[in-house]
């Protein structure tokens, strides 16, 4: 059985994959969250562990199982993303940042359940930090970063933009003009970009099929 193992093509790399949404609590019962439903990343981190890697899987809060083969670390806020991520990043080879993190979140969390009194009610909201931004630029040239890139318009352009400014070696771009494509599907439609910016269009698949897409360009770019 060991042997096998042995000659799987990611056999002694380690994975780090994100998942899902992250939760912004407003107070002790709300939250601003968004609709990732944690498909694609789950799906990812499964072929990564087929592929012999030894994957940790950092998901938000989702309804998904994941298999018994990967580590497995949940997490609530984009903060605790974070920080997850910065404790492990140095040690792995792979790193893919597939998670709805949100940019976003309320200036203050208050103690007790806001109650309705006026008409409106602003919530003031400050930046969290980005986290594939910040593994970007202390990442190590061993090190393979992928990141994801959610658009609704001038997709290729924004696409190219985050992987250059985030210092990425990938980045898969995700058009939610696409049918079928997106958070709640479970099938989508991908164009990846490489460092060079040059990009391979795919088909409409499982996120199952996409996952695998994306374990084989990034075993292509691998030292
Ligand atoms: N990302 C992250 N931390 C954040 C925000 C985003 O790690 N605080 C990562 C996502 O996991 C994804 C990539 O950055 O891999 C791009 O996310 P996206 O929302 O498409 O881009 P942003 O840079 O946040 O820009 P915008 O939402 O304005 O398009
Ligand atoms: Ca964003």
């Amino acid at each position: 059985e060991n042997s096998i193992k042995q000659s799987l093509p990611l056999y002694g790399k380690k994975a780090m994959v994100t998942a899902g949404p992250t939760y912004e609590a407003i107070d002790p019962v709300r939250f601003i969250g968004n609709h990732s439903s944690g498909k694609m990343g789950f799906a990812i981190a499964d072929e990564l562990a087929t592929l012999g890697a030894d994957v940790t899987l950092i998901s938000g809060p989702t309804a998904q199982k994941s298999n018994q083969n990967l580590k497995r670390i949940d997490v609530v806020s984009a903060k605790d993303m974070l920080e997850s991520c910065n404790a492990i990043f140095d040690e792995v080879d792979i790193t893919i940042m597939c998670a709805a993190v949100a940019d976003y979140r309320p200036k203050t969390v208050s103690t007790e359940k806001i109650k309705k009194q006026e008409n409106n009610l602003t919530l003031e909201l400050e930046k969290t930090t980005d986290i594939l931004s910040s593994l970007g630029s202390r990442k190590k040239t061993n090190q393979i970063l992928v990141g994801f890139a959610l658009e609704t318009s001038d997709e290729e352009n924004y696409a190219k933009g985050k992987l250059e400014k985030k210092n990425l070696d990938l980045i898969v771009l995700n058009s939610l003009k696409d049918t079928g494509a997106g958070f709640k599907t479970d099938t989508n439609k991908i164009t990846i970009f490489n460092k060079a910016l040059e990009r391979t269009v795919f088909d409409m698949k499982s996120k199952t099929e996409v996952a695998k897409d994306i374990c084989e360009v990034i075993l292509k770019i691998i030292k």
